[in-house]
């Protein structure tokens, strides 16, 4: 049986880390296999492709770069971990997809939409988030938990303005496409945001 491919999307220190954690632990109780991932990274190559890109040295990474940095780690993660795990069954939760490259790329970045678009599209080869959960805060809240926890890496250095694009950009995307799509507050409590996702997801994917 084919397995389930949800994805976590966010600004920066919107709390999907967290969430993810704990709803992993849920769906193991529940006898579930599940695999975590994120992105940048989630293979070897990725990891390395992760560091580049992080690297609050890079000030001089061209958009383009960045991009096809991104994409080529996504491609790489569909084809080596993704896509088994979901063909073998199992649960895979990823912290960001391809809706990231369309938030941040696209919306905050600047890049033309259908460059983005059509990047993303080959590099995830035709899998798509069975289910994608955005915790929606605002900038102001969200890098004030993301410098909590120190040095700001190549993304948390940038303005507020691009904060605020990064989020009207995931809220069109769930805009147009409410099915897949589920956003939640992200200032509300640890646990309420929890069952949120619980519920939605259960109704999702029929998980009782
Ligand atoms: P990370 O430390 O994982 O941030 P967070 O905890 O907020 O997820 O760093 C990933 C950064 O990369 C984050 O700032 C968002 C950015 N990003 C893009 O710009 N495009 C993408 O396609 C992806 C996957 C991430």
């Amino acid at each position: 049986m084919r397995g389930k491919f949800i994805t976590f999307e966010g600004i920066e220190g919107c709390g999907k880390t967290t969430q993810i954690k704990l709803l992993d632990e849920y769906l193991r109780k529940k006898g579930f296999e599940t695999v975590l991932s994120r992105e940048p990274g989630g293979t070897k190559i990725g990891d390395k492709i992760r560091a580049i890109l992080l690297d609050p040295e890079h000030k001089e990474m061209t958009p383009l770069a960045e991009l096809f940095l991104y994409e080529a780690s996504r491609a790489q993660h569909v084809n080596e971990l993704i896509n088994p795990a979901v063909e073998s069954g199992k649960v895979i939760l990823c912290d960001r997809f391809a809706d990231s490259s369309a938030a941040y790329q696209s919306a905050a970045r600047l890049l033309p939409k259908d460059l983005v678009d059509e990047l993303n599209n080959i590099a995830i080869a035709g899998i798509k988030p069975d289910l994608t959960v955005i915790l929606d805060i605002n900038p102001e809240e969200g890098l004030k938990r993301a410098h909590v926890r120190g040095k700001p890496d190549r993304f948390e250095q940038e303005k507020m303005d691009f904060h605020e694009r990064v989020r009207n950009g995931y809220l069109a995307l769930a805009k147009k496409e409410p099915k897949r799509f589920i956003v939640i507050n992200g200032r509300k409590t640890v646990e309420e945001i929890h069952k949120e996702i619980i519920s939605c997801i259960s109704s999702a994917i029929s998980l009782k």
